[in-house]
Parts: structure tokens; C-alpha cells; sequence
């Protein structure tokens, strides 16, 4: 699948440091980006500042509710304590669509201790909330968005993508490779617990190691 003829990938939430660096990234690979904030004029702003940054390449932004109904693809890319908030915003725009959720549930005062979500994971509860004519598939959860933020460098990280439908996986696989990645097929939406489940891991890896650049890379493919 060429990333390209996905049509319009709307980031709600893309004012922060990983959607904004995705849709940098994004955009930089000639994909269609509009940015999604609480306010319109956030959104309009920090576009205006990518595409000034990415030599006038053509970005939008706009309020979430807007960048959802304009997309094809919506990536949820907010922290999990609006997470539920941010959806019900976005609800009528959703449906027959992708969700693609980037969240990764840091809950309780140590970020690198992992407690999982009443519902099993941040994807399962998006899954649960959105309904049935919506499809939600997970990725990017161990991804850093200084590693997204900084376009020159080649990122050492894989992308887990776990979602219930392989078509809606593939999308998210060549999202990860417009970014400078390999997105791997990961199973079912269930399993996004544990890549959400990684993140604290990986940020107690960075702690302990005096770094933040901890990634994760699955051997024994061929690809
Ligand atoms: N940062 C990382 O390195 C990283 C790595 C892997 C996964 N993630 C996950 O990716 C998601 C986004 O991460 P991020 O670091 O970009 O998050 P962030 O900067 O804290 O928030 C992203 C955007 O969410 C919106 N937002 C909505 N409700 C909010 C609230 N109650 N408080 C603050 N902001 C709110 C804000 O946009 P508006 O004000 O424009 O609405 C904000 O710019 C999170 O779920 C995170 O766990 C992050």
C-alpha cells in the first residue's frame, strides 16, 4: 500500500510533540496533514509553523471536530486522561472510518510503572467508546517524539500495529513506513495492551540508562 493515495490523515491532537512530529514527517513524505486542536487557531498556528519549517509544503489545521470530518484516516494522538473527552468531540465524524490511536496510558504518579486501563488497554476502550462502524487499530505507542520531532535522523525502531482488520493494519504499517519505519503486524486490537504496556517500560529503560532513545526491534523477519 502507497501511503500517498491514503488521502487525508488528520492528527487530533497534533499540536503536541508526537502528532506534531508524525504530521512533520508525514507531510515531509508528500502525504495530505491537517492538524486537529481543542482551538482552531492552535491548530491553524502550528501548521502554519510546519509548512514554514517544511519550506511552504501544504499543511492545514483547525479545530478536532473539523480535521476529523475532513480525513480519511484520524489518528488519536492526545494523552489518555482526555482521551475519552477528545473522542466524544470527534464522534460524528468517525464513522465507515480508521482510528488510528497513538495513546499510551501513563497512569498513577511513576510513569515507568505500567497500570493497565479498566478496559484492558487505551485502544480497547477507544474501540468500546467509538462503536462497532468505526475501526480502530494501534500503533506508534514506543515510538519517542524526539526520535519523530528531528526529520534528518534515521529512527532504530520498529512500530507495532495491532488492530482486528488486516486492511486497517496495512494502512497504519504504511503510515509507519512514510515515516521512517518498519511497521510490523502485530495481531489483534487486544494486543495493543501490551505495546501500550512497553511505553512505561521503555521510559524506565531511558531512566536507568540516562537516555531517551530506547526503542524496540523485532528480529527474525524477513522483510
Ligand atoms: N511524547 C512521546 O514521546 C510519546 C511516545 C509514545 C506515545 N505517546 C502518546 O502519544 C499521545 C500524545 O503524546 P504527546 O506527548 O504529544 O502529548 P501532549 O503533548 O501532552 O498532548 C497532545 C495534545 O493533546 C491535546 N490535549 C487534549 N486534551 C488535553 C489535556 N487534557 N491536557 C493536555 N493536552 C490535551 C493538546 O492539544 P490542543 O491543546 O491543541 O487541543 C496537546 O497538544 C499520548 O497519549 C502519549 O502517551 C507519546
Amino acid at each position: 500500500m502507497n501511503a500517498q493515495d491514503l488521502g487525508t490523515i488528520a492528527v487530533i491532537g497534533g499540536t503536541g510533540a508526537e502528532g506534531s512530529g508524525l504530521a512533520r514527517r508525514w507531510v515531509k513524505a508528500g502525504l495530505q496533514v491537517v492538524i486537529g486542536s481543542r482551538r482552531h487557531e492552535k491548530g491553524a498556528r502550528m501548521a502554519a509553523e510546519l509548512s514554514a519549517e517544511l519550506n511552504g509544503a501544504p499543511i492545514t489545521g483547525t479545530d478536532n471536530l473539523s480535521a476529523a470530518q475532513q480525513a480519511d484516516v484520524v489518528v488519536l494522538s492526545v494523552p489518555y486522561e482526555s482521551q475519552q473527552t477528545i473522542l466524544a468531540s470527534i464522534q460524528p465524524a468517525l464513522p465507515d472510518k480508521i482510528l488510528l490511536t497513538i495513546v499510551a496510558p501513563l497512569l498513577g504518579k511513576k510513569k515507568g510503572r505500567y497500570t493497565p486501563p479498566a478496559g484492558g488497554s487505551a485502544a480497547m476502550e477507544a474501540q468500546a467508546q467509538v462503536g462497532a462502524d468505526v475501526t480502530v487499530v494501534a500503533a506508534f505507542q514506543n515510538v519517542g517524539a524526539h526520535h519523530l520531532q528531528d526529520d534528518q535522523h534515521d529512527i532504530d525502531c520498529d512500530v507495532l500495529v495491532c488492530g482486528n482488520k488486516r486492511a486497517a493494519r496495512e494502512v497504519a504499517v504504511a503510515l509507519a513506513e512514510a515515516a521512517g519505519m518498519r511497521g510490523i503486524h502485530a495481531g489483534a486490537l487486544q494486543n495493543a495492551a501490551v505495546a501500550e504496556g512497553l511505553t512505561p517500560l521503555l521510559i524506565s529503560i531511558n531512566t536507568i540508562y540516562k537516555t531517551r532513545s530506547a526503542g524496540i526491534r523485532i528480529t527474525g523477519l524477513a522483510l
